[in-house]
């Protein structure tokens, strides 16, 4: 769809934000923690549970052939909407967080020894930053940084040449941050590596739905996401991975499903992606998965780009007019900025914030977001973050806008 969508017509698609919150009308800002699911995927998950229900990969009857297939099915659609070459290249996982654990512990324990480095940014979310040092912590590998330039939060890569050292073997960042809102050149990043012969991951959890995704003009060894924060189910996301470095990583969990054979001394392994999916998988959620894609790409994600970051762009303006703020993230228009503003009211907690932002109906996220040395090195605890999508729009900004007014009234600024 290349004309402009009418947002308030698919804003009606999702039932849970014709509510009201404490008798006001819910402005769901909430959006990087987990976006809401349209009645398509609703719909989706119903029919599966009413209709298909069986175990895949193993029936041989009408339902488990039904099930098996729309579970494939998902599996090539998760490759379209990324631009992968094969479905083989698609593992199913939870979500970011175990797509990145998976490569840390087959790939990684496979690959690293001690004194190799891992190269990270200063930005990561937990999930892209504890996996490699539980793997730093087995290997004897060590761990560096490419750092951030303070509030602005873009990375510096002026020392990009000297992190990039012989020793690095893995590179891994997130392409959106979710405290931040920056978006990375990981394209640029990804072909710096590339020469270097680094293996390169990116953490998709805040992009994947949000604009168009293309695994191989990236130009990647990994990229992992989540479904949750696309319309999708929870319990369901995806790793694609490089069909070359795939195939030669070991199995991460062994059970049921991921074999050729099984016998008391010795199992051989089936061929990726099935090697890395142990046991009865998460079937609905792919299927889920499905409808949202569909839906997505129905709307057409450099559109829902365009409205996210002009959303973001509104937003950091009117904040940026008051006093006794302090705003997080690339400045005001940068086309680096996703669809996402943190902030912090002079003296006033985060908590506070978004607490009696809740009382206004307006849901807002507090804390250190997954990101605690980040929040560190910025010299906070937490920040106050508003983060939008398709089906949020101006006039809910302002009411925002006006309860964060009210906010700085109660506290007597
Ligand atoms: C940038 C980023 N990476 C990773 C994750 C982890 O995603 P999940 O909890 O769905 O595994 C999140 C979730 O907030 C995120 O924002």
């Amino acid at each position: 769809m290349s004309t402009a969508p009418n947002w308030e017509k698919l804003r009606a698609d999702f039932p849970i934000l014709n509510q009201k919150v404490h008798g006001r009308p819910l402005i769901y800002f909430d959006n990087a923690a987990t976006s809401q699911k349209p009645r398509a995927v609703i719909d989706a998950l119903v029919h599966y549970y009413e209709h298909d229900n069986a175990n895949v990969h193993r029936g041989i009857h009408e339902l488990s052939n039904r099930s098996t297939m729309a579970f494939e099915a998902a599996r090539a659609r998760a490759a379209k909407f990324i631009n992968a070459n094969s479905a083989d290249e698609i593992v199913f996982v939870r979500g970011t967080t175990e797509g990145i654990n998976l490569v840390a512990s087959s790939w990684g324990t496979k690959n690293l020894k001690s004194g190799d480095v891992i190269l990270l940014t200063e930005m990561e979310h937990h999930s892209n930053l504890v996996p490699w040092q539980m793997l730093a912590q087995k290997t004897g590998a060590k761990i560096a940084y490419i750092p951030i330039t303070g509030d602005e939060g873009v990375l510096d890569l002026s020392k990009l040449d000297s992190l990039l050292a012989s020793q690095v073997k893995l590179l891994a960042m997130v392409h959106i941050s979710n405290s931040l809102g920056t978006v990375n050149p990981v394209v640029e990043l990804c072909a710096r590596a590339r020469k270097l012969g680094i293996v390169t991951l990116v953490d998709g959890a805040q992009s994947a739905g949000h604009r168009p995704v293309d695994v191989q003009a990236i130009g990647c060894d990994f990229f992992a996401f989540s479904g949750h924060k696309i319309c999708g189910p929870t319990g369901i996301g995806v790793l694609w991975g490089r069909p070359e470095i795939l195939d030669a990583m070991p199995p991460y969990q062994g059970g049921g499903e991921m074999i050729l054979s099984v016998g008391y001394d010795k199992t051989e392994f089936k061929d990726a992606p099935h090697r890395f999916e142990a046991g009865t998988p998460d079937i609905s959620g792919p299927i889920g998965l499905h409808a949202a894609m569909d839906y997505l790409d129905a709307i057409g994600r450099e559109n829902i780009w365009r409205h996210d970051q002009e959303l973001a762009h509104y937003t950091y303006e009117k904040l940026s007019a008051l006093k006794n703020i302090r705003l997080f993230g690339p400045k005001l228009n940068s086309k680096d900025r996703a669809g996402l503003v943190s902030f912090l009211l002079k003296d006033v907690h985060a908590h506070d914030v978004v607490t009696l932002a809740d009382q206004a109906g307006v849901a807002l996220r507090g804390g250190h977001h997954c990101t605690q040395p980040l929040m560190h090195k910025l010299g906070v605890e937490s920040t106050a973050r508003a983060s939008f999508y398709f089906y949020n729009a101006k006039d809910e900004v302002d009411r925002f806008v006006e309860v964060v007014k009210e906010i700085q009234k109660f506290f007597g600024q």
